[in-house]
């Protein structure tokens, strides 16, 4: 994964006014499985119209396979986009929807047959090959479009929000089918979402926008633990924030604990320390640590949530406690605990 198939250089698109995309710059490798990650009106379709060539940048490069293909048609280029919300020929069965694209190509009939038939058994829907669109699950309709992109064989497939009329737990089940099939066909995909713990699940590289900017990008792992912002690190899951003043090389909280973080600000310099519910503990094993009154429990079956009112922040604190740990040491509303944390689990951020 290390061969560069894409290169996105200062890429700029603006409507009026608006910049959409203001200036980004960004390498995609081949076979790899990338996620544009950001809130409405981010500029990721934007981003992903110009990739595919509905839409010319203002200014920069976007450059595949060593060709500068700005300014290629969509139909010239290798790429396939899978839009926001994908529609199937009703008249047609699955096979044929399939088949169309290569008819439009005008390739042998044979070899038209062999792809669909290859396809249909990576998507698993070959028993469903002479069925209508309207006789298939909102997932089947999904994989069947999928399909539809990917038997063109391009060198690289953009998808739009593609699970967002899914409900809950087909969603979750076609995050997994998206990636094996991604897997097994051996060709890059960038997705757009603006559901932060899909693209933590999915992709092998994730990046943020924010405005048209590229705020950070990175493995899911990176960007959850090492969120390079205040505001990355809210975006992406659940994090606790403590108002703070550096202090000869400590950070102090608003009612005086001292919170050691992993990554100091400048001296006196205010900011916010951050951590993870989940490197919240009962057990007194590190340094950091504060007390508070549990105003809420929430019971979600793999933990308990517990929101505690500190001195130390505005908000209430959340942290997870696993179902074992919350045997273990019951907690309960009403209650005063104090949690303890790493100080190498504590992010910091300049206001
Ligand atoms: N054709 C257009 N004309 C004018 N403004 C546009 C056009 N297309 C997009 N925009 C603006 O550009 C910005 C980025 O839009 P874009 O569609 O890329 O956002 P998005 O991240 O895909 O959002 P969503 O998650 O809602 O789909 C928005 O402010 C939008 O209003
Ligand atoms: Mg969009």
């Amino acid at each position: 994964m290390t061969e560069s198939l894409l290169s996105i250089k200062g890429v700029e698109k603006h409507f009026g006014a608006v910049r959409a995309i203001d200036g980004i710059d960004l390498e995609i490798y081949e076979n790899e499985f990338f996620a544009l990650l950001g809130a409405s009106g981010s500029g990721k379709t934007t981003l992903l119209r110009m990739l595919a060539g509905f839409e010319i940048p203002d200014a920069g490069q976007i450059i595949l396979d060593g060709k500068d293909v700005s300014r290629i048609p969509p139909n010239h280029r290798p790429v396939n986009l899978m839009f926001q919300s994908y529609a199937l020929f009703p008249h047609m069965s699955v096979a044929q929807n399939i088949a169309y694209g290569l008819e439009m190509e005008k390739l042998p009939k044979a070899q038209i047959k062999s792809r669909v038939d290859e396809i249909l058994d990576v998507i698993q829907l070959g028993h469903l090959a002479k069925r209508k669109p309207d006789q298939l699950s909102g997932g089947q309709r999904q994989r069947v479009a999928l399909a539809r992109a990917l038997v063109k064989r391009p060198r690289l497939l953009l998808l739009d929000e593609p699970l967002g009329a899914l409900d809950k737990k087909l969603r979750g089940e076609m995050q997994l089918e998206l990636k094996r099939i991604q897997h097994e066909f051996g060709i890059t995909f960038i997705i757009v979402t603006h559901d932060q713990e899909e693209a933590l699940v999915m992709a092998d590289r994730v990046a943020i926008l924010k405005d048209g900017k590229l705020l950070q990008s990175g493995t899911p792992r990176e960007i959850y633990e090492h969120p390079g912002s205040r505001f990355a690190a809210d975006f992406i899951g659940v994090m606790n924030f403590f108002p703070v003043r550096e202090v000869d090389g400590k950070l102090i909280a608003e009612d005086g604990s001292v919170i050691a973080a992993g990554t100091p600000l400048s001296a006196g310099q205010q900011g916010v320390a951050a951590v993870r519910p989940e490197r919240l503990s009962l057990t007194i094993k590190a340094e950091n640590s504060i007390t508070g009154k549990v105003v809420a429990t929430a019971y979600h079956g793999l933990d308990l949530q517990v929101h505690l009112k500190t001195p130390a922040a505005p908000e209430p604190i959340l942290m997870r406690l696993t179902a074992s740990d919350a045997e273990a040491r019951p907690v309960a509303e009403g209650d005063e605990i104090t949690v303890y944390w790493a100080a190498r689990d504590t992010r910091a951020f300049p206001l």
